[in-house]
């Protein structure tokens, strides 16, 4: 059994071979993805992608341990990182440590994230002076989706791209080890990944970051409407859809089961 990734694995890869991210909600997709990929996020994308919400923002802590522990089991190799759901950490220092303590000891998981620039910084700063590594998230943050006025790309001027600059760097300076950065311009990802000592992980932020993030079901076409970032590496609904047609075709003609599906047994 290979080694699991460490967090200072994460951060010497700082401007050298670009991270392999990807969502992972479920054992079985944790157990295909884990060979591929140096992180798995256990993303609180999974509200939308999973249940079928409107927005993150109804994500319990509860949901998030569950599919943690999950991920954690199934894989070996990649370092686990667990988002905090909306709520869970927002209100003080001590309330985002007992939600990651609940993480770290109930999934097993490395690290969590949380979203959020200079505001979150004492919060960071109290976690990883404590034990828990942090992967920061600036730029679009989708908790705060109707704050932003929608999912929008952010940084539309020079003040905005010079307030995610800011926000990168007070997540670094309070301990954070990664730091994904959602929706902004080419140019201010650049920017932000060349002032900046930890690896930035990119979604909808070009090839400029030290790595890369996708949400899994979108690359493999399993959603409807994917924001124009992602690309579709597969279009697995499609073969959803093929293959649950023929099993209805022939479970209404009797062709399923055949000979070979039956139990015969001894009599
Ligand atoms: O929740 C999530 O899946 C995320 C990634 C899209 C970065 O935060």
């Amino acid at each position: 059994m290979s080694k699991r990734t460490t967090t200072l694995d994460i951060l010497a890869r700082k401007g050298k071979a670009p991270l392999v991210v990807l969502t992972a909600y479920t054992a079985p997709m944790a157990k295909l993805l884990d060979a591929h990929v140096d992180m798995l996020l256990v993303g609180d994308s999974l509200g939308m992608v999973i249940y079928g919400m409107e927005s993150t923002l109804p994500v319990t802590l509860d949901m998030m341990i569950n599919h943690g522990k999950a991920v954690v089991g199934a894989a070996s190799k990649a370092i686990v990182v667990v988002d905090l759901p909306f709520g869970t950490y927002q209100a003080s220092p001590s309330q985002a440590f007992e939600s990651s303590a609940r993480v770290l000891a109930e999934t097993g998981a490395t690290a969590v994230k949380l979203e959020g620039g200079k505001e979150m910084a004492e919060t960071i700063s109290f976690l990883t002076h404590r034990g828990v590594p942090v992967v920061g998230h600036v730029g679009l943050k989708p908790q705060s989706v109707h704050a932003l006025g929608g999912y929008r790309y952010q940084g539309r001027n020079d003040a905005e791209a010079a307030q995610i600059l800011d926000d990168a760097k007070a997540v670094e300076d309070a301990g954070a080890f990664a730091i994904v950065l959602e929706g902004v311009r080419e140019d201010i990802a650049a920017h932000i990944t060349s002032q900046l000592k930890i690896p930035t992980i990119g979604i909808g932020a070009s090839p400029t970051c030290d790595g890369q993030v996708l949400v899994i079901d979108d690359m493999l076409g399993l959603t409807a409407n994917t924001p124009s970032f992602v690309k579709h590496y597969a279009q697995l609904s499609h073969s959803i859809t093929a293959a649950v047609k023929t099993y209805a075709e022939e479970v209404t003609n009797r062709t399923f089961p055949g000979a070979e599906h039956c139990f015969k047994g001894k009599k």
